[in-house]
């Protein structure tokens, strides 16, 4: 089977199939760590904290997708999301510890309850594609990078055959190709370079969603593309990928305020600065308006420097780099583009409707989003839905009825 894209939803396919027996081969456009997966900050959502239930995690998922997931698909992945953290914990991944020796956990935006795990303080996803890459490595998976897929190829009945890719090289290694294979899994990430200013790295075009089309896949939901609320301001010319100021910032405790320190969260929903995504963004959007101002102020210099440098490291770097001290002064920080809530339309095995053709993560739309995206979601949807992938490509390999 081919494997297109290399984040947490791609490299946890592959290894999965390649578990099961199935010749497996990665392609990415860029190289294997380049992904989106390496830029998630807060961490991944599942209900696997004391008291916490599936059912708590699936009812806050619910709120966030605003009356639109797909209650089925929401609950496979708040079921299966906690062994499937367990899983990728054994394959290699460091998630951070709290000092009971326990899973260290935060809140994030429409999260009732402290069940984000997180890595490196605010470097989750760089762990997860750190661990995956090595693990990738270590069992000798065949990939190919700087390589991009251009079609899907298919038989005479319509079904999968493989994909055609323009290998990126240098010289005589650059040049169009084919790798043939029965099933393909689409990973390709989102498509935040649409907009012009994004969370998004620079391999984020949409190009996954563009191939499914040109094959005759379904799509859906394509217009729910989520804002988030606190990214970095870097003034209105401001354009590609912006640095995020984690939602786990304000799930620590950090205030959104107007430029005279005024918290305007309060008020316009219970969760206040950690209501859903999209209430925040709006509420941002609306105050910058009132205010006829670009950007409003993450303020949470009561951590101090101590907090700062240990919890978050990523992001008081890359402030710094921009000449703030988050120890000192407030963030200016407005929304911008992040992530597609939908995509690639599959069913909760993760196929398309075309024969052999699959999609998971940010490129799929399984219907866990709904409108919205629940924070911290996104990572555990990647592992899930790739996981069900593997398994219904293996056992139909069998010629077995895929599991339940
Ligand atoms: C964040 O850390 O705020 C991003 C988490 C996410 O997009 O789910």
């Amino acid at each position: 089977m081919v494997v297109v894209g290399s984040g947490v939803a791609g490299l946890t396919a592959a290894l999965r199939c390649e578990a099961a027996g199935l010749t497996t081969v990665v392609v990415t456009k860029a190289r294997l760590d380049d992904g989106s997966t390496r830029w998630a900050q807060g961490g991944i959502a599942a209900a696997l904290g004391d008291g916490d239930t599936p059912e708590q995690h699936l009812d806050d998922t619910l709120v966030a997708g605003a009356g639109l997931c797909d209650e089925e698909a929401v609950r496979i992945l708040v079921t299966e999301g906690p062994d499937a953290v367990r899983r990728l914990i054994a394959t290699g991944a460091h998630f951070d510890e709290s000092a009971e020796g326990g899973l260290a956990l935060t809140r994030e935006g429409g999260h009732h309850r402290r069940r984000i795990a997180h890595a490196g303080g605010d470097a989750t996803g760089a762990e997860i594609s750190r661990a995956l890459v090595d693990a990738v490595r270590a069992r000798g998976l065949r990939t190919v990078e700087n390589a991009l897929v251009l079609d899907l190829l298919t038989d005479a009945e319509g079904r999968t055959a493989g994909v055609t890719l323009h290998v990126m090289g240098e010289g005589q290694h650059d040049g169009v190709g084919a790798v043939h294979a029965p099933a393909v899994v689409l990973a390709t990430g989102g498509m935040g370079q649409v907009f012009s200013a994004t969370t998004n790295p620079a391999v984020s075009t949409g190009d996954g969603v563009a191939l499914a089309l040109r094959a005759g896949a379904e799509v859906s939901d394509l217009e729910f593309v989520q804002f988030h609320p606190t990214v970095l301001f870097l003034g209105p010319d401001a354009e590609g990928q912006q640095p995020l100021v984690s939602e786990a910032v304000r799930g620590e405790g950090a205030h959104l305020v107007d430029a005279d320190g005024v918290r305007f969260m309060q008020g316009q929903h219970e969760l206040a600065e950690l209501a859903p995504r999209d209430i925040v963004a709006k509420g941002i959007m609306r105050r910058m308006r009132e205010r006829n101002t670009e950007h409003m102020y993450l303020d949470a210099r009561h951590f101090g420097a101590e907090m700062w440098e240990r919890r978050f490291p990523t992001i008081l770097a890359a402030c710094r780099a921009h000449g703030i001290d988050p120890v000192t002064e407030p963030v200016p920080v407005a929304p911008a583009a992040h992530y597609a809530s939908g995509g690639v339309r599959t069913d909760s095995r993760g196929r398309t409707t075309v024969p052999g053709l699959y999609a998971c993560g940010e490129v799929a739309c399984t219907g866990v989003h709904g409108a919205n995206r629940l924070a911290s979601n996104s990572l555990l949807e990647g592992l899930v839905y790739a996981e069900r992938i593997a398994a219904d490509i293996a056992a139909r390999r069998g010629g077995q009825e895929p599991p339940a």
